[in-house]
């Protein structure tokens, strides 16, 4: 297995629509396999593929830290490839959250508090589940990465506006991670 560098804010990759995968994808077991040790190396509850540069649906958590909170709920590792969520009920939630691609960044964002999500495993099989609270806001936010969309997306106008410096720094690779980053192209 092998860590890979993490792609930051504002690379192309990140902003991308993610192409689906297929079954036979080259190298698909070992990519998942360097996903979930690059999560754990860098101390995230979720990473999705486009975060190392591979424009692909597909991501892997590992939220147990945080939704041992909701009640004690442990999930384990999970490995998420051509997901579609949707939202169930109307209720939402604000909770803090950040991002491997946005170091040192923390805001507050809103999401529905209940979502149904179908998805394939690591051997393609089909699963459908419900989750709610903290485990269903790390799929929704891993999710979202497939889509080309992050946390900052949410924002309103003037957080936007405080947080601009920070991601100037962060467009600029003046960041400092315990975890390798991939460099800044140009
Ligand atoms: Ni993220």
């Amino acid at each position: 297995m092998s860590i890979l560098p993490v792609v930051t804010y504002d690379d192309p990759v990140l902003t991308r629509k993610a192409d689906p995968v297929h079954p036979e994808h080259p190298g698909l077991q070992k990519f998942i396999d360097d996903l979930l040790e690059t999560m754990y190396e860098a101390d995230g509850v979720g990473l999705a593929a486009p975060q190392v540069g591979e424009s692909i649906r597909l991501f892997v958590v590992d939220a147990d830290v945080i939704t041992e909170e909701d009640d004690g709920k442990k999930f384990g590792p999970g490995v998420f490839i051509n997901p579609e969520i949707e939202a169930v009920g109307e209720e939402h939630w604000d909770a803090e959250e950040g991002c491997l691609s946005l170091p040192d960044l923390r805001e507050k964002v809103s999401r529905p508090h209940k979502i149904r999500i179908r998805y394939h495993d690591r051997d393609f099989k089909l699963h459908e589940e419900e989750h709610e609270g903290w485990y269903a806001r790390v799929l929704q936010h891993e999710n979202d990465h497939l889509k080309g969309i992050l946390f900052i997306d949410y924002l309103g106008a003037f957080r936007k506006r405080l947080i601009k410096g920070k991601l100037e720094d962060i467009r600029q690779g003046k960041v400092d991670t315990e975890y390798p980053l991939a460099p800044k192209q140009g």
